[in-house]
């Protein structure tokens, strides 16, 4: 398993915390793209790379006692934090699975819905994810990806420090097979993998000081900061530095953060009946 296999980021307890505070953050996103495509009740849904929680909650509650979801994730940290709030959530209908999503022993073409969140982005064998996806939808299932693109991760006023973190955290994640842009690419991929009816949607978060994510692209430099050296892209005292800079910039209050630009996009698996919010 490669570096960017084991995901870039680990599963360090902040980690799974920030994961968790994300998913609360996009859930009205996620609400909004299940309402368009998800899961009716009595249905099947899996969640790859379900993280901590992932959207596991909202789809127990729609497809309900009568339906089934699995939270698949490659990483047992993730599970066991996932399993503990399966269990205090009382998410009867929830089973989690222990697996690389590319490599997934789920029984093929048995799920309605199918669905990854900020996964593929974080991946270097993307195709093959979003090929196993596709596999493990049923005829007429429903395929849903949500992932970001850098197109608008900039700050007001701009600062040099910003520009230099981005490009490195961005160079890190392309010298490891992954693409920060992937977002744009979400509807050919889907048609790529042989999904038909691909729909699109997109949305912004802009953050002030006050917003934990404010500082989000600071705090994932220091995360990857072994990496970041190890790969020779900078040293230790010139990250300390463009850290620190970037840190007072981003204290002042006038900053403003544009998070990456969230994609939502979504495609049926040919063949059999359309799924029922069709
Ligand atoms: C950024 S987290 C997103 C978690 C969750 N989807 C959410 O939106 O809150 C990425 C997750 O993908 C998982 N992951 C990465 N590669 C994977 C793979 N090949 N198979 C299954 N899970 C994978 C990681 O372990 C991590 O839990």
């Amino acid at each position: 398993m490669t570096m960017a296999d084991k995901y870039l980021m680990g599963a360090a307890t902040s980690e799974l915390d920030r994961m968790l505070f994300q998913g609360e953050m996009f859930r009205p996103e996620a609400q909004r793209l299940l309402d368009r495509c998800g899961p009716g009740p009595g249905g099947r849904a899996v969640d790859v790379g379900c993280g901590p929680l992932g959207i596991l909650d909202m789809l127990s509650d729609r497809v309900g006692p009568g339906g089934e979801v699995v939270g698949l994730d490659v990483q047992p940290a993730m599970l066991d934090l996932a399993r503990r709030l399966v269990t205090e959530r009382k998410l009867d209908n929830v089973r989690l699975v222990e697996a690389d999503a590319a490599a997934t022993t789920e029984e093929a073409g048995r799920f309605d819905f199918v669905h990854t969140r900020l996964v593929l982005m974080n991946v270097p064998h993307s195709d093959a994810v979003l090929n196993a996806m596709v596999a493990l939808g049923r005829p007429g299932g429903t395929v849903a990806v949500q992932d970001v693109d850098w197109l608008t991760r900039v700050c007001d006023p701009p600062h040099p420090a910003w520009t230099k973190v981005v490009d490195l955290i961005a160079e890190l994640w392309r010298i490891n097979g992954m693409d920060v842009h992937l977002g744009r690419r979400l509807p050919r991929l889907l048609r790529g993998a042989g999904l038909t009816d691909v729909q699109v949607d997109a949305g912004i978060r802009v953050f002030q000081r006050d917003h934990p994510y404010h500082t989000l692209v600071v705090d994932r430099a220091e995360l990857c900061r072994d990496a970041l050296v190890e790969r020779r892209l900078t040293s230790h005292d010139e990250l300390d530095q463009l850290t620190g800079a970037l840190r007072e910039h981003l204290a002042h209050p006038d900053t403003v953060v544009v998070h990456p630009v969230l994609f939502q996009a979504w495609g049926r698996v040919p063949g059999g009946p359309a799924a029922a919010h069709d």
